[in-house]
């Protein structure tokens, strides 16, 4: 019987350590809402995972013509260029201008109720750059960014 309990709990630590592992940063969410605020002010993803997807959700009920949300990755230095690109680029075009290429990775734009990801490659980005993630709709980027780690 002592046997047996022993072996059950090595097939629990290992069945625990499987479940550590599987639990990689590789998929994040943030909410929104309409306080024009994100709910986390830190995004951080493992190193070891090839691609990261990001969850958008809008918890608020305001339309996205009004209070919409998308979450954009940029390096800090580019944040506003690609602010400004993006007022240009106009709602039509998730207030993101696709030729800017230092838009890293970008979700549409949402307004209340609604979700959206967007899933990109992590092997494209320095481990010890600054990147940072905000929101693109015009006049929001002031509260609504936060820093995006890569550890
Ligand atoms: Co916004």
């Amino acid at each position: 019987m002592k046997i047996t309990c022993r072996l059950l709990l090595a097939l629990l630590l290992v069945a625990g350590a499987g479940a550590v592992h599987a639990a990689d940063n590789c998929e994040l969410t943030i909410d929104s809402n309409d306080q024009m605020r994100f709910d986390k002010d830190t995004m951080t993803v493992d190193a070891s995972c090839e691609s990261v997807t990001v969850t958008l959700t809008h918890s608020g009920t305001m339309a996205a013509n009004i209070m919409g949300h998308n979450w954009v990755l940029t390096t800090e230095a580019d944040m506003q260029g690609a602010v400004q690109s993006g007022m240009s680029a106009g709602l039509e075009n998730d207030y993101v201008d696709g030729e800017d290429e230092s838009v890293i990775a970008y979700t549409e734009i949402i307004g209340g109720g609604e979700e959206t990801s967007v899933t990109f490659d992590l092997a494209d980005l320095d481990p010890d750059g600054s990147y940072v993630y905000f929101c693109s709709f015009p006049g929001h980027s002031a509260l609504m960014k936060g820093s995006f780690i890569i550890e």
